[in-house]
């Protein structure tokens, strides 16, 4: 693996546009397309067959990675939540023994994560560690790993990683599904595994044919930065506007579009453009809280696999592939993370290590 930021301004940078690679190496010799069969390094199959349920423990964008996950369980039958590692504690009984933790930290040395972890095993929880460090504290001390394999990730936002938590969590939704007693395992496995094979190029695509730029460019003195979507594109929308003011410092809110009007409606004027993420599934009422901010003069930018049918709403659009629908989310996160880092350079931040920030937070 090449290190340094090579002809790229900031490693930011250069971890966005080598996300095609790393979710290679995150799919090479887990997935078989013909077969569609997973195949992870010591999952036999039966490894996660005592388990009736999953409780994921995250912070930040691994959290986010978690959210996305969560949802790709559901879809598989599987019960899961997903916890803010650091209110984990707070907000649970004691885990069962038929519960499977699931930490996600892409630096295995997040302190709020390992703790959560560390509450659960007393518990006598079984744990397993997402992580992209071999070696690291989570997977040392995690009852089972996995390893994300994005490459290292320099840059404070994360970026490459989470797509690579995405696919991983994604893969193993394929194995609790197949393992778990009533999990009832995807009739459609085979398109999904067909589009996680082609998840690298169809980022490609995003890479090249970008606009995020100009849309940067366009809103980046704007006074707020409003992000929604519903289902899958929830967690995308919570990611998109922390990347964005991790590394802009401007504000940026992401929540459920259908939260819009309890409240941040208020917030809405005419300088706080608003980005809906319209891909996957379930976005009728995300459009329909567009609207109701673009009758308060909001600029509206699209996150869609499909610009033309909602010409008459949009500002202007982010276009992303057209995939399985369960990924079309992570394209989406891309065009954010562009999104992010053009505003960032436009106005002259420390984009690779903002302001009061650490790659890895090991204080509670
Ligand atoms: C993401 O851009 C942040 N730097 C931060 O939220 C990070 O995701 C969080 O601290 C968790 O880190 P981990 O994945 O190493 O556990």
């Amino acid at each position: 693996q090449e290190t340094g930021k090579g002809a790229y301004d900031h490693y930011m940078l250069k971890e966005i546009n080598t996300q095609p690679t790393a979710l290679k190496q995150t799919i090479e010799g887990r997935l078989d397309v013909e077969d569609a069969t997973v195949d992870i390094e010591d999952f036999d199959r039966g490894t996660f067959s005592e388990f009736d349920r999953v409780q994921f423990v995250a912070c930040g964008t691994s959290y986010h990675a978690a959210l996305y996950g969560s949802k790709l369980l559901d879809d598989v039958g599987v019960d899961s939540t997903a916890y803010r590692a650091n209110e984990y504690d707070t907000n649970t009984g004691p885990a069962c023994p038929d519960t499977l933790v699931v930490a996600v930290t892409q630096s295995g040395e997040t302190a709020d994560t390992l703790k959560a972890m560390r509450y659960a095993e007393a518990d006598g929880a079984t744990t397993l560690a997402v992580t992209n460090v071999v070696g690291s504290t989570a997977a040392r001390e995690a009852d089972h790993s996995m390893f994300i394999r994005a490459g290292p990730e320099i840059g404070v936002a994360a970026t490459k990683t989470f797509s690579s938590q995405v696919v991983s969590l994604a893969l193993l939704s394929r194995q609790f599904a197949m393992d778990f007693p009533d999990a009832s395992p995807r009739a459609d496995f085979d398109e999904l595994a067909e589009a996680l094979a082609r998840l690298p190029s169809d980022v490609e695509t995003v890479l090249d044919q970008s606009n995020a730029r100009t849309i940067a460019n366009r809103y980046v003195n704007d006074d707020a930065f409003f992000f929604i979507g519903r289902d899958l594109g929830f967690p995308v929308a919570k990611e998109g506007a922390l990347k964005f003011k991790e590394i802009t410092y401007q504000h940026a809110e992401g929540f459920t579009s259908g939260r819009l009007k309890h409240g941040p409606l208020a917030l809405v004027t005419p300088s706080t453009p608003l980005f809906a993420i319209v891909t996957g599934r379930h976005n009728e009422k995300t459009l329909t809280n567009a609207k109701e901010a673009k009758s308060r003069g909001a600029p509206i930018v699209l996150v869609t696999d499909d610009p033309d049918a909602h010409s008459d709403l949009a500002d202007v659009g982010l276009e992303v592939p057209s995939t399985h629908p369960l990924l079309e989310g992570l394209l989406a996160n891309v065009q954010l993370q562009l999104l992010a880092y053009h505003a960032a350079d436009q106005l002259g931040r420390s984009i690779d290590k903002p302001r009061n920030l650490a790659k890895s937070v090991t204080v509670e």
